[in-house]
């Protein structure tokens, strides 16, 4: 059988760093519950079931109020994502001038859906409602880096420089 340790232990220090994060709030309920499920996925990159029931066991409240508002809100996710989250404009701003067919290009440059996130969780690729830059439409958001005005024959270079300048 293998031997899971330093995972579990990695783990058990990230269940402990959220659980100090709750013990100092003022208050250990629902009226918490958006700012701890906030940095629940700062600490663990993503919201799995057994950090929903540990939020849920923590605040005094069931997990499916928990589970509600991690599917209400795309912010939060159940599923890892990647080192890189790329998120395409599909607002109407953006989408009437062409960001379906930018969102397109990341599909086939990336060989993801939208929605997906690669095998190496290199990448995560979502198409998203409007992000609030109108006026750069379209906007293409790398992580928090915010790109405007894409057009699909960028994509391929900003993916490519995004890289190096992250890299570097
Ligand atoms: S519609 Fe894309 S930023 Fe508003």
């Amino acid at each position: 059988m293998s031997c899971n340790c330093s995972q579990g232990s990695e783990n058990k220090e990230l269940f402990n760093e959220l659980g100090e994060f709750i013990s100092s709030l003022p208050e250990q309920n629902e009226s918490s519950l958006i700012q701890v499920l906030h940095r629940a996925q700062h600490i663990f990159g993503y919201l799995p079931r057994e950090v929903q029931t540990y939020v849920a066991q923590k605040l005094n409240i069931p997990v499916a109020r928990v589970y509600g508002v991690v599917s209400f809100y795309s912010y939060f996710t159940d599923t890892p994502r990647g080192e890189y989250v790329v998120q395409v404009c599909m607002g109407t701003g953006c989408f009437v001038k062409g960001s379906g067919k930018v969102l397109e290009a990341f599909e086939k440059s990336l060989n993801l859906k939208s929605g997906e996130t690669s095998d190496d969780l290199k990448f995560t690729l979502s198409g998203v409602r409007c992000v609030g830059a109108c006026g750069l439409a379209p906007v293409v958001i790398i992580n928090e880096k915010v790109y405007g005005h894409v057009q699909s024959e960028d994509v391929e270079s900003i993916i490519e420089n995004h890289l190096v300048e992250t890299l570097s």
